[in-house]
């Protein structure tokens, strides 16, 4: 959340941030700003509202510069607007800082500052770090960055210019991602790839505590208190198209659409027919830990989570170890129980969640083995796990994730397939399972191919509804979850998802002619059990859309609508009833004329608790 961009080189600094700022505008798009050292100020501008009017607001001013900053916002301390929009700067402009995260002990640093004579613009936490810094300029910057450093408590990227050290930005992360991009006689620094990948794949990932003096020809990297270090410069095989839209209107579908592909791409290489088995080379050295764990842990935020409810169920009952699934904001301030032989997984598609992280290192407090289901290459999550499998998605832009969804679901039927058969199934049980997995990505692209113009339809009947209902039952209750969530998160109309027989207990008052209520209603070992449920929402007028199977022609006699998916596996089917879930949010968005890409309020990877 919150994008940070400074560029430090022979060309003129504006282009690369402000084409930094919009390929970044998805972590956050409140306000944004820029600040640019000039020969002898620093050039600040900064607006609330979306680069867009960032980039209009100093289009026609003739400026030049080598050094610069740039931020993107989603607001934490403070209302979207100009004042408390970064760059923030010191009392006599000649320090200016970007940052990402949280600083906890704000108020007690600015009473400080404050009392030293210090005078603050904006209600914002981030701006006690110029005026930290002010304070303790002795002459040597990064000396009095490393001060500041010290006396701030909370979360940190940030990134500064400044007038009395003219060829130089300075660069320092604690729990916020910062990235270093090394071209030619050129550095980049963002808080993630996307601002990177045009100029350079040569990258230098920032570690907690380390402060970095960045010149237009030299990197210079400090731990906080550990003197000097010497960091990796890794290659990024990140490509452009990737991260662009390709003639989609919104990220969101194009990310829907690629779901065939990156199907194909969590599963490639990993099952072993012979064997009826899956290979997961990156747990390789904790697969009998897994094998003999006497509970697992999943640990998840948001969608992240969802999937993590459908491992659940695809572990018990393939591989029949115990497992629970904890929100990482609660499992971080409970006293989780972790024995000997609990193992814990994290999922997240960023790797940057800062409750999943900090779940992840509350685990590892106590002991546990921790292993990552992640999406993000070289991600904090991705490098703190004692093992994990990457799901292989790509870079997902749209803020409601979608692929990665899918990725994380597939990554689960492939552990539960490799821990079932280390535990009870067969090997002709395990190619079965194998046979119906490598269906999927034909499937969903058969569905992809004739679904869309139904589900406008649907989207077209259905937009100005106020709420909804989603309804599903064993593997399909977190569907109906993910459903609930995405047209929310989009669509801004209420939505519920339920286990469709709980509804009896509460939400059936809700129900009446204007509820629309999605169920998924496939034929798996509970249908007849969904049924009743359905008959149960008719009786009150309810209006059913289902989700239902292939075939199953009887469907169409109790409910309004029905959309049909292949049949699979019953553990398999999230990986098709989603779909359909995930394009009637996206429709209903788009037919309301809201910006899919970019739903108020949110942003995507949430660094802040
Ligand atoms: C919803 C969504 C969020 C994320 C959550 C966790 O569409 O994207 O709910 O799933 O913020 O993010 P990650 O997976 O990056 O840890």
């Amino acid at each position: 959340m919150c994008g940070i961009v400074g560029y430090i080189g022979k060309n003129n600094a504006v282009k690369p941030l402000i084409d930094g700022l919009y390929r970044l505008e998805y972590r956050g798009y409140d306000s944004a700003g820029i600040a640019l050292l000039t020969q002898d100020n620093i050039f600040l501008k900064k607006v609330a509202g979306r680069v867009n009017e960032l980039d209009k607001a100093i289009r026609n001013e003739p400026l030049q510069s080598h050094i610069g900053i740039a931020h993107t916002r989603w607001a934490t301390h403070g209302v979207p607007n100009d004042i408390n929009a970064h760059p923030h700067t010191d009392c006599k402009n000649q320090i200016a800082v970007v940052h990402n995260g949280i600083i906890e002990n704000f108020r007690t640093l600015k009473q400080f500052l404050v009392k030293k004579g210090h005078k603050f613009q904006s209600e914002t936490d981030s701006e006690v770090i110029p005026h930290l810094i002010e304070e303790f300029y002795d002459g040597d910057l990064m000396a009095a960055v490393r001060k500041a450093c010290s006396y701030i408590k909370g979360t940190y990227g940030f990134v500064i210019i400044s007038l009395a050290s003219p060829g130089y930005i300075i660069a320092s992360r604690m729990g916020s991602p910062l990235v270093i991009g090394r071209g030619k006689g050129e550095y980049i620094v963002a808080s993630d790839l996307a601002a990177i990948i045009s100029y350079t794949n040569e990258v230098i990932y920032l570690k907690d505590g380390d402060i970095a003096e960045i010149s237009s020809d030299h990197l210079r990297v400090e731990g906080c208190e550990s003197g000097m270090v010497f960091p990796e410069i890794e290659k990024v095989n990140l490509t452009l198209e990737q991260i662009e839209r390709r003639g989609y209107k919104h990220f969101m579908l194009k990310e829907i659409y690629e779901q065939p592909i990156i199907l194909r791409d969590t599963i490639r290489g990993r099952l072993n027919y012979e064997d009826g088995i899956a290979r997961l080379n990156g747990i390789s050295n904790y697969i009998e830990d897994l094998r003999d764990a006497d509970r697992i842990i999943i640990i998840a935020c948001g969608t992240s989570w969802h999937a993590g409810l459908i491992g659940e169920y695809m572990i018990e009952s393939l591989a029949e170890i115990p497992v629970e699934v904890e929100y990482g904001s609660e499992f971080r301030y409970r006293r989780p129980v972790l024995k000997k032989g609990t193992i814990c997984i994290v999922v997240s598609q960023s790797g940057e969640t800062a409750d999943t992280l900090a779940a992840l290192r509350e685990a590892k407090r106590h002991g546990a083995t921790v292993l990552g289901i992640c999406n993000v290459v070289g991600s904090s999550i991705a490098r703190e796990t004692d093992a994990g499998i990457y799901i292989h998605a790509g870079p997902e832009i749209g803020v409601a994730s979608t692929k990665a969804f899918m990725g994380q679901i597939m990554t689960f039927a492939l552990l539960s397939l490799l821990l079932g058969r280390l535990r009870r199934l067969s090997v002709d049980e395990g190619r079965d399972i194998i046979n119906a997995i490598e269906k999927i990505p034909d499937q969903l692209q058969s569905l992809l191919d004739k679904l869309p113009d139904k589900i406008k339809k649907l989207a077209r009947t259905f937009k100005d509804h106020r709420n909804f209902l989603y309804l599903g039952r064993g593997y399909n209750f977190p569907v109906a979850l993910e459903g609930a969530l995405k047209l929310k998160e989009i669509s801004y109309i209420h939505a519920e998802g339920y286990p469709a027989a709980e509804m009896k207990h509460g939400p059936i008052a809700l129900i009446d002619k204007n509820m629309p209520v999605v169920v998924i209603a496939i034929k798996d070992a509970i249908y007849d059990k969904v049924i009743s449920n359905i008959e149960e929402i008719r009786a009150r007028q309810g209006i059913v859309i289902a989700v239902g199977s292939e075939g199953d022609t009887q469907l169409k006699k109790y409910v309004d609508y029905v959309i049909y998916v292949p049949e699979t596996m019953d553990h398999l089917y999230p990986l098709l009833t989603i779909l359909p879930l995930q394009l009637l949010a996206y429709y209903i968005a788009d037919y309301r004329g809201l910006d899919v890409d970019k739903p108020r309020n949110l942003a995507k990877s949430v660094t802040v608790e």
